[in-house]
Order: C-alpha cells, then sequence, then structure tokens
C-alpha cells in the first residue's frame, strides 16, 4: 500500500519490484483528518506499507498507525516501509527527564500490527535496538556517491563529516569516492539547539568538499560547517544528505551560507531529491521475499 506522504517513493518501488498496488481510496476531511476505505480483500495478504514519517511527522504517523491497525485486523500481515523514520533522533535520553521517543514510536508500530520495520540511513544504529520488531535499515549512502561522482563536477574532494554521529556514513561515502575525510567537532547546545564548530581554519585551501549527513532539517550543521569551510579557503561546498528535510527557508539559507548544491534523496520529497532510494531498498526488500 502507498501512503499518503509517499505517493512517488511508494509507486516506484512497487514497480521496481514488479508488485500490485492495493486499492484503496483515500479522502481527507476539511479539518485534515484522513479516511480510508480498502476496496479489496485483505485477509492473507502480505502488504508493503509505504509511508515516510518527514514532517509533520505526527500526522504521517496516523495516517500509518490507522492504515495499518485496520489491515492487520482484517487478517494482513504488515511491513512498514518507512523512507525517513521521524523522531529517530531521539532514540535516548540526551538530558534528565527527556523521553526516549523512539522507543515509544516503535511501541506504538507494534501495537498497531506491524510486523516488521524497513527504512533508510536511521539516525543512529543504537535506535534499531528499541525495536521489539525485526527492523532493518538500507543505506542510500552508495547512491549519493555514485550521483556526486558521476553528476557533479569537483576536483579530488575530502568529505567532511560535520559531527560524531555522521562520521560512520562519511567514512562510507569517501571510502566508496576515494575521498579523505576530515572530521570536525559540532557543539550543540542541549537547551537552545544552538550549534557551534570547535575549529577556527580546517586543512581545505583550494579544495572541494562534500558535507555528508543522514538529515538536513533547519541546516544549522551544513550552514555552520560550510561558513568554516569557506573561511578555511575551500573552493566548493557540496552537501549530500540522505534525508532532505529543508524546513521553511533552509534551502536559501543554505545557498546564503555558501553551499554550491545540495543533493537528497527521495525519503523526503523535496527540490533536491536527487537520488533513488527505491533502489536499495527494493534490493533488501528482494532478499527477504527471497528467504521466504
Ligand atoms: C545530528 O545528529 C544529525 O545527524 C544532523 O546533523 C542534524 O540533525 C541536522 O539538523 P540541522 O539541519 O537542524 O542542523
Amino acid at each position: 500500500m502507498v501512503g499518503p506522504s509517499s505517493q512517488e517513493f511508494g509507486t516506484k518501488l512497487a514497480k521496481r519490484m514488479g508488485l500490485p498496488l492495493l486499492a484503496v481510496t483515500t479522502t481527507e476531511f476539511p479539518d485534515g483528518e484522513i479516511k480510508y476505505k480498502f476496496d479489496e480483500k485483505l485477509d492473507g495478504l502480505q502488504v508493503l506499507l509505504v509511508q515516510s514519517t518527514y514532517p509533520p511527522a505526527d500526522r504521517h504517523y496516523m495516517q500509518l498507525f490507522l492504515a495499518s491497525h485496520h489491515m492487520s485486523q482484517e487478517g494482513a500481515k504488515v511491513h512498514a516501509v518507512i523512507p525517513y523514520l521521524g523522531y529517530a533522533r531521539q532514540g535516548k535520553a540526551f538530558l534528565p527527564g527527556e523521553i526516549v521517543s523512539l522507543g515509544i514510536i516503535a511501541h506504538l508500530l507494534r501495537s498497531v500490527g506491524v510486523q516488521r520495520v524497513s527504512t533508510v540511513d536511521m539516525h543512529s544504529a543504537e535506535g534499531l535496538a528499541l525495536f521489539s520488531m525485526p527492523v532493518y535499515s538500507v543505506s542510500a549512502i552508495p547512491g549519493l556517491a555514485q550521483y556526486v561522482r558521476t553528476q557533479v563536477k569537483l576536483d579530488d574532494p575530502v568529505a567532511i563529516a560535520p559531527d560524531a554521529g555522521s562520521v560512520r556514513r562519511t567514512e562510507a561515502f569517501a571510502s566508496l569516492y576515494g575521498a579523505k575525510v576530515i572530521k570536525l567537532k559540532k557543539n550543540r547546545d542541549r537547551v537552545t539547539g544552538r550549534i557551534k564548530m570547535e575549529a577556527d581554519k580546517l586543512p581545505v585551501k583550494g579544495k572541494d568538499c562534500v558535507i555528508v549527513d543522514d538529515v538536513i532539517t533547519t541546516g544549522g550543521t551544513v550552514a555552520a560547517s560550510t561558513e568554516l569551510l569557506k573561511k578555511s579557503g575551500a573552493r566548493k561546498v557540496v552537501s549530500a544528505c540522505v534525508h532532505a528535510v529543508l524546513l521553511g527557508e533552509t534551502y536559501d539559507k543554505l545557498i546564503k551560507a555558501g553551499v554550491d548544491e545540495i543533493i537528497g534523496t527521495n525519503t523526503v520529497p523535496s527540490r533536491v531529491s536527487k537520488v533513488d532510494a527505491t533502489e536499495p531498498m527494493a534490493a533488501y526488500l528482494r532478499t527477504i521475499i527471497a528467504e521466504k
């Protein structure tokens, strides 16, 4: 079933895998509440429910919960394919008293009958441990590296990890690209959310740089990294991220900060969805189907 937030992704995924689309009529009340009418028998079906939970995350989760609960009640086995898994950044309590939102999301998914979850580049690998059902995160990093290598004109680029959490991904990107990695030290004020980079200069004079990250939301991380790179003499700065959430004016803010190009995938539909993440997802799903 192609959920309302993932029309393009879900249709592409089904086509790539040669799967039929479930007949569902979706209507929306004037207040934004959604209503589904399932137009075929669900008993005994194995359904991939494709629904990304980018902002508004709560609404997109609710749309997923309603569909999953109904389908599982009617006897279908539901495998949720959630290209961008919202709340994944709150996979632990960073300050005393904070809640582990991702753990609650995992619990809710189970309670509405989801039996398996697949996603793309989940924020942190530790988050996977919060799920009590099989969960897997495929990576779109090879696709991003391939895109940058073939479509963006760069001269011997350096891969930039903007913070500790992005090092693993950036190293994977760099190894596919044959680039060196520079790790930045980012400090985020856990109360205000404000970002500070811990360096005055970096060894990037005259170099092309690719900042690799899982998600861009407000653009604070990429903007601060770009300003530091440009101040250090970088020639070009490209931002490659999996989930380009790009809230509000973020795209313009990044261009103003000196980013020459932003490259994202289609886990979140946006003006920078240049890489198709249905490819690694389909490859993974085929392995599960082959196991059965
Ligand atoms: C942080 O751990 C993430 O990997 C991203 O760097 C961060 O969430 C991006 O957020 P923003 O665009 O608001 O800086």
